[in-house]
């Protein structure tokens, strides 16, 4: 964080997360999976961004998170699917990071919660062993026009990569 002395940034993405097990429920779910999960993908990018905040430029700069339409409560009527834990760690990203707006709205902020599709990374095709809906390369266009789209805006949104909004 030092290294990165006075300079200020137009865009800061907090994009690692982790899938957890799978399959993943709370009932088969150890103490430590939970807390690994809720750590890497919440934890660690909301407390960097918040370490961070003096970062972005103000007013007009933008944070991002990579979340997911699996943090969306209002979406969730999956039955069956068991996602436990990695729904549970993408909801409390978008709380937490939909507080640091809250706390920054009247700095201009912008902060951005992007579910980048079914993409075929690592993680979306389950190390290679499932088919994804999307490319990384059409993902990664969406995300891209998404941020350009909404930079600056001082604005919350919860968008994916087509710019469609989400339901919280
Ligand atoms: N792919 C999808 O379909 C999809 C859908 C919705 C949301 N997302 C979200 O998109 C983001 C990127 O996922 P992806 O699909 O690109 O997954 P991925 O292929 O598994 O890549 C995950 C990335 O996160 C990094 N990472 C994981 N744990 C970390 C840690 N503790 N510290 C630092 N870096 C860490 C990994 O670094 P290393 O390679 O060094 O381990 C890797 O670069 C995630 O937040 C994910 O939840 C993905």
């Amino acid at each position: 964080m030092q290294k990165l002395g006075e300079r200020t940034f137009d865009v800061l993405f907090m994009n690692a997360g982790i899938f957890g097990p799978v399959p993943q429920s709370v009932e088969n779910a150890t103490d430590e999976q939970f807390a690994e999960i809720m750590l890497t993908n919440c934890f660690g990018p909301i407390r960097l961004a918040r370490n961070l905040l003096a970062k972005p430029k103000l007013p007009g700069g933008t944070l991002c998170f990579m979340s997911s339409h699996r943090g969306s409560i209002e979406m969730n009527d999956e039955a069956g699917l068991t996602l436990d834990l990695y729904r549970a760690s993408k909801v409390a990203t978008n709380m937490l990071s939909r507080t640091i707006y809250a706390d920054n709205r009247d700095k201009g902020l912008t902060v951005l919660s992007i579910h980048p599709g079914w993409a075929a990374t690592t993680m979306g095709t389950l190390d290679g062993t499932v088919e994804a809906e999307i490319s990384v390369e059409e993902s990664v266009i969406g995300v891209a026009s998404v941020v350009e789209g909404n930079m600056g805006s001082g604005r919350n949104l919860y968008l994916d990569y087509k710019s469609d909004r989400l339901p919280w």
